[in-house]
């Protein structure tokens, strides 16, 4: 008899605020498309989290389709994967108010990120953002999710999950999967274009990021103000050369190449040759994924149906948790 054996289940949430860059392409997307046979995978576009910032409706709405059509375009399957929109699942609200009580004020006020979030948008420090990681332990415990892929700027918020979780568990029995970060052994961190001591992020100004939709010669223009150094070399040295080992990094993550032969190829004839290699191996990669997010966004019908039906298939899941969790808590029974 053939045995069915679970497959462990993924869960990440994207921020749809900001555009997409290419260090999401390389540190995450690309990284998606090989989980998905292997893995249970769920993608929240995360427009609840996006809340604590003031957004504009129409922008949101607008930002939060570009992100999934991106995620359609980057060739991730709608079929293997759950990718859907977290306000369309109410039960990570239902959740997050119930994990709120098991949360202590003195954890959230460790928090780096808000921290640094209360001392950027000092005008609106609301109580929203001091609990978004709360709301994401909720996210990732609403699954059951074994593994969360996330950069190094989210440990400390996997760590709180995982805290509460098992302080959750531990008066209520097993109730919900104690998650672990999922770091891809493929795919560099990407830095930015004009800092590139600092991570290339969709939350700086736009000539430090190349985003997954900028035209080819947008993408030539910022590499070739990329900022390297006075060597002239081609070497792949981050502490002496940042900016030139970001470059590298990026082609021979595009191209395969490895570091040596990057630098047998290039070193010696100068940045701009370089700086243009590494381009038309960024446009390579970006242009297939441009040309099929134009034809999906054009599509709304298309995308209306994998919307529903991720918020449908991942609501199944939501509601199983939260049957558990609302009888051992003691939520009164009824019925829907
Ligand atoms: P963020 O854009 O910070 O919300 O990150 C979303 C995902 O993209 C995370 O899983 C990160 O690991 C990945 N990511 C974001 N920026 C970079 C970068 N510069 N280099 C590599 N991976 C990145
Ligand atoms: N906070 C994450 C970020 O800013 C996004 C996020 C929300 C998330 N919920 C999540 C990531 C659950 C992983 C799992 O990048």
């Amino acid at each position: 008899m053939e045995q069915q054996i679970q497959k462990k289940r993924i869960f990440s949430g994207i921020q749809p605020t900001g555009n997409l860059t290419l260090g999401n392409y390389i540190g995450a997307l690309r990284n998606f498309n090989l989980l998905q046979d292997e893995y249970d995978c769920l993608y929240s576009i995360v427009d609840m989290h996006a809340m604590t910032v003031r957004q504009n409706p129409a922008e949101l709405r607008k930002a939060c389709l570009r992100t999934m059509s991106i995620f359609l375009a980057s060739g991730l399957d709608p079929q293997k994967n759950i990718i859907y929109f977290q306000s369309q699942v109410p039960q990570h609200a239902e959740l997050a108010w119930i994990l709120n009580c098991f949360t202590y004020m003195g954890e959230l006020q460790r928090m780096t990120q808000f921290k640094d979030k209360a001392a950027k948008h000092a005008d609106n420090i609301n109580a929203g953002l001091f609990t978004y990681p709360v709301l994401m332990a909720a996210d990732i415990l609403l699954y059951q999710t074994d593994l969360v892929p996330i950069g190094e700027d989210q440990r400390q918020h996997l760590e709180l999950c995982r805290d509460v979780g098992q302080r959750f568990n531990a008066v209520y029995g097993d109730v919900f999967t104690i998650p672990e970060g999922y770091f891809p052994k493929v795919g560099a961190r990407v830095m930015s274009l004009q800092e590139p001591t600092r991570k290339m992020s969709k939350s700086d100004p736009e000539d430090t990021y190349i985003a997954i939709l900028d035209k080819p010669e947008i993408i030539r223009k910022k590499l070739r103000r990329a900022v390297t150094d006075c060597e002239n070399r081609v070497v792949y040295d981050p502490e002496k050369q940042p900016g030139v080992a970001n470059l590298m990094s990026i082609l021979s993550a595009l191209s395969g190449m490895s570091m040596d032969a990057i630098t047998a190829e290039y070193d010696g004839k100068g940045y701009g040759i370089f700086k243009d290699a590494v381009a038309d191996a960024v446009i390579a990669a970006l242009e297939p994924i441009q040309k099929r997010y134009d034809e999906i966004s054009a599509d709304k019908a298309y995308l209306q149906e994998v919307l529903q039906s991720g918020a449908e298939r991942a609501s199944n899941i939501a509601h199983r948790t939260m049957l558990k969790v609302r009888k051992k808590i003691g939520y009164a029974p009824f019925k829907l």
